[in-house]
């Protein structure tokens, strides 16, 4: 059952084959190998940052005032201009092949059953046309700012054709020091790799491109050009800093996403939930936030948005409901996801996502 509505069907009993998000776990880790699980949960360095996002969110208590709770809250938000069911989007998470053939594609068709939006990234196993094609939700369009701007732009008159709507800024400057896939010989073209990666891509040298680290670098002024002239407005990602965020938005930024990519490029940078607050703050009520890393379950997401995100991004959960059972996993997935935070709502007695805030945040 869908629940595009925002209205929630909250009976224990159901014949769907998951009725949690543990039992879609524990199929996913019996799907992959070792070395595929140390893929979707390898961190950087002694993943501090990794273990720091989850425990950021455990610090975390609210209230739940008595005769306050209610029956039927509505999980629907607006944002980016998107009508959303439960304010979440699909990270964009790529070499997802390595969890179901079907990756991006499959992600896309859940998405649209549960009324929720997706960011493709270009290390997608597939290619943006396909993936377009695949669902009517594929709006956020995931580049990196690196190398020559003119081919920069060319990507992104590409992802306008083929329907996006945004385009996510990232900045990778060099290889990420990711001790489980060294230890695994484990590399995403290499022998290690998943035969299948790139197969969908309508030009695999994008991908040996997007790993040549040898290309030039990018500062602030030249992203801020770029996106002046980009065919789409550009949200930009790994904000960890009210700096950043600044910067960000005197480039241009039309949003901002908060993010340290899962703990996935430089260990021991402070937890995304923590710089969180503080971003909000100083860029006021009207940016867009997006927000990932550390999202565990429904109720993660009302922390998050308590403390000023707009939405979040779901990344490793939607990698487990892939390699648990494809687009049915990723649907079942995002379904409890959306009962556990309407659940919460209805707890707190908020009637609305937009109620949320920090005095539903229990303070000693
Ligand atoms: C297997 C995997 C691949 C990823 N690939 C990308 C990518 O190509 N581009 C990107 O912007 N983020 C990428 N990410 C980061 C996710 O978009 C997201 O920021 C991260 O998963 C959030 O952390 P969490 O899943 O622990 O909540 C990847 C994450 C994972 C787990």
């Amino acid at each position: 059952m869908t629940q595009k509505t925002g209205r929630v069907d909250d009976r224990y009993s159901t014949n769907e084959k998951y009725t949690t998000l543990r039992g879609i776990h524990r199929d996913a880790q019996r799907h992959l190998s070792e070395t595929e699980w140390n893929y979707l949960w390898c961190g950087t360095g002694d993943e501090v940052t990794l273990k720091d996002n989850v425990a950021a969110f455990d610090r975390y208590r609210f209230n739940t005032p008595m005769f306050a709770g209610i029956d039927n809250p509505d999980t629907r938000t607006k944002v980016l201009g998107f009508d959303l069911s439960f304010p979440a989007f699909v990270a964009p998470f790529g070499g997802e092949a390595v969890f179901h053939p079907e990756g991006h594609l499959a992600l896309g068709r859940a998405a649209q059953a549960v009324g929720i939006q997706q960011m493709v990234p270009v290390a997608s196993s597939h290619s943006l046309e396909d993936v377009a094609a695949a669902s009517s939700v594929a709006s956020v369009f995931q580049m990196t700012f690196v190398g020559d701007e003119d081919a920069v732009l060319e990507m992104m008159e590409r992802a306008k054709a083929a329907g996006y709507k945004y385009i996510c800024v990232t900045y990778s400057p060099i290889r990420q020091w990711r001790e489980r896939m060294m230890e695994d010989r484990f590399s995403i073209r290499g022998e290690k790799g998943p035969a299948n990666f790139g197969a969908g891509r309508s030009d695999p040298a994008a991908l040996v491109e997007l790993l040549d680290f040898t290309r030039p670098r990018w500062n602030w002024q030249q992203a801020a050009r770029a996106i002046a002239r980009a065919p789409l407005p550009c949200i930009v990602k790994g904000i960890t800093s009210v700096k950043d965020a600044q910067a960000a938005l005197d480039a241009g930024a039309a949003g901002l996403y908060v993010s340290n990519y899962g703990g996935r490029t430089v260990d021991r940078t402070p937890a995304a939930l923590d710089v969180l607050p503080s971003i909000r703050k100083a860029v006021g009520g009207e940016v867009p936030i997006i927000f990932d890393s550390g999202i565990r379950r429904g109720s993660d997401i009302v922390t998050a948005l308590a403390l000023g995100a707009d939405a979040v991004a779901l990344g490793r959960l939607l990698a487990l409901g892939l390699a648990a059972d494809g687009e049915y996993g990723v649907r079942r997935t995002l379904e409890l996801l959306q009962r556990e935070f309407w659940t919460t709502l209805g707890h707190f007695g908020c009637s609305r996502v937009e109620e949320l805030s920090e005095a539903n945040l229990y303070q000693p």
